[in-house]
């Protein structure tokens, strides 16, 4: 059915001949988007002030590195609303209006499926009703999971505010590294993954009374995980209520798998939405999206709607934003000459993606003026998580970001991915919510009928499950061929992160949890980093290693302006430490610390305080656990030998060798690998035999990026079982390098060929 589409998840081997059709197409578009933004850059610059305002960047006129981040937003022409408007908007919902009959439902069944349009009212009201019907009475909590950050965070603020309470009281969320919970919180917003390493320590979930698991539809990996659990929980826990929603995608799954639950259906009205599709296939399509947005705004008065443009992620969602706004003052500009500022605030551009601070996101809710039109620009977190009212016309880019899990070669990346068709139905229907709407997809007809799945891929059946098993090895739950999935894992992918876990030696060679992997599962971490942190327990290098897997934890902690790329990038190789990104990282962070932890002194130093910030925090939590676990602490003071040994036990997997100039080999892989050019390795004239690095990114090339150089030996002997010396005649033909090297067996530690040992899991 797939036709010459690149299918990274049904065919692995394609992730790297990216081929045919559309994989071509997606290439060059990329290309293109590249050139543009560059050429773009000078008109970005002058035009500041504008894009600036429109985006909402606080107008600064300090010589600061960051004046031009988007983070702090100024109020224009906003309105909060009272809390009488928000009860009336409440009782407006269509869930507002079955209340009664749904919360009988609920009381009368263990589990119930709810489905109803996205925006009415599930996520926001059925905690609320629960709550009001006295759930919370016997001392217990009302749970509701979310599968995304963000989606947590702003429900849980949405929700405290119609209860008129603070956040982190009588409402409250709770997010990896995020706790904003009291003693007397009754209703907790957090993601799937909290709930699920909560069930780890409270396998009974016994501070919850009710379970709302919200947006089931998404089958993010740890949803689909917890409904397993629930599926035997619920037996042993008759007073606990278990609540699904979902979109009307896989509501039937849902009930099935929980032997025919019943469902009730929350009616709405939706109005019809006119899809367009486009003649030809667009060559970019940021550029397409911006001249429909401008066509749409230039030609229809702005009472009509608010227009919401679907986008796969951060670096498109800025170029869509910018590019509009740029458009939008040439146009105005030659319409109304020096006026053209004033008339920019008939629009508002509005980003929104995960990794954008929470207050600038807080915006897309606001309530605008009569004569504002909103333009937001989303990633898929808009298809149902979030509802922005007032849309009438869509623009779906027909691409996704999604992660994708190659079992031949055991590495999970990032990759745009063409969307299902039921995701773009999802994506047409936010312009239905208020009138009749129109979507516009920038695809044609045919290859929506052709290239595109019916349904996404569930995530359980396209990641790495390493962590996942580790969670469920926590939980006894030993023998996963009898996990009730509700989809399967595909076995490859299951025996690939089973031997990842074994060779991380948190399995034994019977597949059971070794100490060593259950002190793992204690943290909130990757396997491969919380191995690296429990290591340096043992090399006496842990006050290090927690400073580095907290900086791992969080966004680029460098900041680098479009505009003053050369400056920033010269600020922040003075911070480099020779031949190691993750020192460069414990050297920034060590600095910060004796600079009294100050946002001035990270301002100008082209360093992002928030992340800086995050990884304090994150380090405190970490801190806490490994007390907890009675890890011994200790420094290795000027030493590093220790920190970069210790990498070694973690990484074992994410190792590279030197072939040829300025290219690496991935060791197990033989993949072509470059480093990234904001390495501290990037451009060295001699670089290091061997490095292991944090992570892979795929885009034209695979570069590797977090690289830290390592001795071989090091890598033979703490990730032992993994490596020996090969001779390197028998090394060049493995990597199919050029035989007429060195053919002499070589014993210098420079020298040493390592190749990977091929050796089973004794899997039971
Ligand atoms: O979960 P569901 O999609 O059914 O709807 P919801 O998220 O509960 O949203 C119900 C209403 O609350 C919508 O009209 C949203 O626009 C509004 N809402 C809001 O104003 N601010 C938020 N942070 C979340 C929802
Ligand atoms: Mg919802």
């Amino acid at each position: 059915a797939n036709k010459g589409i690149a299918d990274p998840i049904r065919n692995p081997e394609s992730d790297f001949s990216i081929n045919a059709r559309r994989g071509s197409k997606l290439v060059a578009m990329r290309r293109i988007h590249r050139d543009r933004k560059s050429k773009s850059q000078n008109a970005t610059e002058l035009k500041g002030s504008a894009l600036g305002k429109v985006l909402g960047v606080k107008q600064d006129s300090s010589t600061d590195a960051q004046t031009k981040q988007p983070n702090q937003p100024i109020a224009i022409k906003e309105k909060e609303q009272s809390f009488e408007e928000i009860q009336a908007v409440r009782r407006s919902l269509p869930a507002y209006k079955v209340r009664h009959d749904l919360m009988r439902h609920i009381r009368d069944n263990q589990i119930t499926v709810v489905i109803g349009e996205t925006g009415s009212g599930k996520t926001t009201q059925l905690a609320q009703f629960l709550y009001e019907d006295g759930f919370t009475a016997n001392g217990r909590m009302i749970g509701c999971t979310q599968p995304r950050r963000v989606a947590a965070v702003s429900v849980a603020e949405r929700v405290s505010k119609e209860m008129d309470t603070p956040i982190g009281v009588k409402v409250g969320y709770s997010i990896r590294f995020e706790d904003q919970t009291s003693d007397s919180t009754k209703i907790k917003f957090m993601t799937d993954g909290i709930l699920l390493r909560e069930a780890m320590i409270d396998p009974l979930l016994e501070k919850y009374s009710c379970i709302i698991m919200d947006e089931a539809h998404e089958r993010s990996l740890n949803t689909d995980v917890l409904l397993g659990i629930f599926k035997t929980l619920l037996a042993r826990r008759h007073d606990l209520k278990l609540v699904v929603t979902s979109a009307t995608m896989n509501a039937d799954k849902f009930s099935q798998f929980f032997g025919n639950a019943p469902q009730y259906f929350i009616p709405g009205k939706t109005f019809p939405v006119e899809i367009i599709y486009t003649n030809h296939p667009v060559p970019d399509y940021v550029e397409s999206a911006v001249q429909k947005a401008l066509d749409i705004h230039l030609s229809t008065p702005i009472s009509n709607g608010d227009i919401l443009i679907f986008m796969t992620g951060q670096e498109d969602i800025e170029a869509t934003c910018s590019t509009i706004i740029e458009r939008l003052t040439e146009i105005y500009t030659k319409k109304y000459g020096a006026n053209y500022e004033e008339q920019l605030a008939d629009v508002q551009v509005l980003p929104i993606y995960s990794s954008l601070p929470a207050d600038v996101q807080g915006r897309i809710f606001q309530r605008q003026e009569q004569n504002v039109r909103k333009i937001v620009v989303a990633t898929n977190i808009a298809e149902t998580s979030l509802t922005v009212d007032g849309i009438k016309y869509v623009i779906d880019c027909g691409y996704s970001k999604l992660k994708v899990y190659n079992p031949k070669i055991g590495l999970d990346s990032l990759r745009i991915t063409p969307i299902s068709l039921a995701n773009a139905n999802q994506r047409s229907g936010r312009a239905g919510r208020t009138g009749p709407g129109i979507a516009y997809r920038l695809f044609t007809h045919d290859s929506a009928m052709e290239d595109m799945y019916p349904q996404a891929i569930p995530e359980i059946q396209r990641t790495n499950l390493a962590n996942t098993l580790l969670q469920l090895k926590s939980l006894n739950i030993n023998n996963l061929s009898k996990f009730p999935f509700i989809d399967p894992p595909p076995s490859q992918n299951l025996m690939t992160s089973l031997y990842d876990l074994w060779a991380l030696e948190a399995l034994d060679n019977f597949g059971h949890l070794t100490k060593l992997g259950r002190l793992m599962g204690a943290f909130p971490l990757q396997p491969f980093l919380s191995r690296v942190l429990i290591s340096a327990s043992q090399y006496g290098c842990t006050e290090e290693m927690l400073t580095i897997v907290s900086m791992l934890s969080v966004p680029s902690v460098f900041y680098r302006p479009k505009e003053r790329e050369e400056e920033s990038d010269q600020a922040r190789s003075r911070f480099f430490i020779p031949e190691s990104d993750h020192l460069t990282l414990l050297n920034v962070y060590a600095q910060w610390k004796a600079n009294r932890y100050s946002a001035h002194w990270c301002n100008s130093r082209f360093l992002q305080f928030r992340s800086l910030q995050r990884a304090k925090d994150i380090r405190e939590q970490l801190l806490y656990v490994i007390r907890k676990l009675n890890l011994p602490m200790a420094s290795s003071g000027s030493d590093w030998a220790p920190i970069r040994k210790c990498l070694c036990t973690g990484y074992i997997q994410q190792t590279a060798k030197l072939s040829g100039l300025g290219k690496y080999v991935h060791l197990k892989t033989g993949m072509d690998l470059k480093v990234h050019p904001t390495s501290a390795l990037f451009g060295l004239g001699d670089l290091p035999a061997y490095v292991v690095y944090h992570e892979l990114l795929m885009t034209t090339k695979e570069y590797i990026n977090v690289v830290t150089a390592v001795d071989p030996l090091w890598l033979m002997e703490y990730s032992g079982i993994f490596y020996h010396i090969k001779r390197r005649k028998e090394q060049s033909y493995q990597f199919g390098l050029n035989s007429s090297l060195n053919n002499d067996d070589q014993d210098h530690q420079d020298k040493i060929d390592l190749q990977i040992e091929k050796l089973r899991l004794n899997a039971k």
